[in-house]
């Protein structure tokens, strides 16, 4: 594959110190359940009020280096007809496009699903980079249990994973692979690590042999933990040794970057874990945050859907991101955080 040096630099873009990603990329189904939380119906209005709130919160530059969006929201505007990409790039963060079209079920396979969305994604790519896009992201969903993942599963998912991540750096967009071993359930943080080392190992074997430039191209993990239904939760320094083994057996030095998920933990325990990880020291990747929930749920309950609540909810948005810009250089102090929960 010819070599791109503009996806090298928009990987150290991304991966620049005390910063990260906002993975406000929520289908529009998706972003009805945030606006649920907040009591607001599931509209074309509110889902943009949303958005724009959160792009345009000041100061927000400074912890973060890129936004990944949704279809409907990378074509969207603010208010006052700026798009929400021309938002971004002038407070100098990336947009970034989420191009999978969700999973289906993989038949024959108890509980398993394979990720769709690889027609044309070659046209979608060409539109998505016209539009401002510099990075992508596309989500297998792994779920752990006596028996699963299946090797075929991962294998299935893997090569998914391969042709996205050729197709988006042929049109120079790096592309985040992101196999989300899923937190819900009652498997141990043993368990966790072996399978999410077998997807890892499995996932860069694919890109390996379907010759992805892994210099160009950034992961996207779960945190190697017990499942939220497991009797001994793991401890921030537990979690932070068994990921950073897990990494070191399946992810090759030349990968650009590596970023987490929060997968459903409260938006504190993912700043600790964070934290956590960064103590442990350097690491032969960059390694930061590329929360969803963690980041949005204090938001949307300081917002509450309310006009008279926006400065606030983006004050909040942006201590959130601030406490996980120090918990990415190993500085946050949990006992001194009164704002995460
Ligand atoms: O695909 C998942 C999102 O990019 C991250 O969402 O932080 O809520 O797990 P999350």
């Amino acid at each position: 594959m010819k070599k791109d040096t503009k996806m090298y630099e928009t990987v150290s873009l991304m991966m620049a110190k005390g910063k990260g990603l906002l993975a406000a990329d929520e289908s529009n189904k998706t972003a009805g359940k945030r606006l649920e939380m907040v009591g607001l119906p599931n509209r074309a209005e509110h889902r943009q009020d949303f958005r724009e709130l959160l792009f345009t919160a000041p100061g927000i530059e400074e912890y973060l280096s890129g936004v990944i969006m949704y279809d409907s929201s990378i074509k969207n505007s603010t208010d006052d007809g700026v798009p929400f990409p021309d938002v971004l790039m002038s407070k100098g963060i990336l947009p970034g496009i989420k191009v999978d079209l969700g999973t289906k079920d993989l038949h024959g396979f108890r509980s398993e699903v394979v990720t769709q969305g690889l027609d044309d994604l070659d046209k979608r790519f060409a539109e998505y980079y016209e539009l401002g896009a510099r990075f992508a992201k596309w989500r297998a969903v792994i779920t752990v249990d006596d028996e699963l993942p299946t090797d075929e599963c991962l294998l299935i998912n893997s090569i998914m994973l391969a042709r996205y991540a050729q197709l988006a750096q042929a049109a120079g967009i790096v592309p985040i692979v992101e196999p989300e071993v899923i937190f819900a359930g009652s498997h141990s943080i043993e368990e966790a690590e072996r399978d999410t080392t077998r997807t890892l190992q499995t996932l860069f074997s694919t890109l390996i042999k379907f010759r992805v430039d892994l210099s160009a191209l950034i992961l996207k993990s779960s945190m190697v933990l017990a499942g939220d239904q497991h009797p001994n939760q793991s401890t921030p320094n537990q979690v932070a040794n068994a990921t950073l083994r897990t990494f070191h057996m399946s992810v090759p030095h030349e990968v650009g970057g590596i970023v987490f998920l929060s997968g459903g933990q409260s938006p504190k325990r993912a700043t600790e874990n964070l934290n956590a990880i960064a103590k442990l020291g350097e690491q032969p990747w960059p390694i930061t945050y590329s929360y969803s929930r963690a980041i949005e749920e204090p938001f949307l309950a300081a917002w509450q859907g309310k006009e008279e609540n926006m400065e606030v909810a983006q004050k909040m948005l942006l201590e959130v991101v601030k406490m996980n810009s120090l918990a990415q250089q190993g500085k946050y102090d949990p006992d001194a955080d009164k704002v995460l929960k």
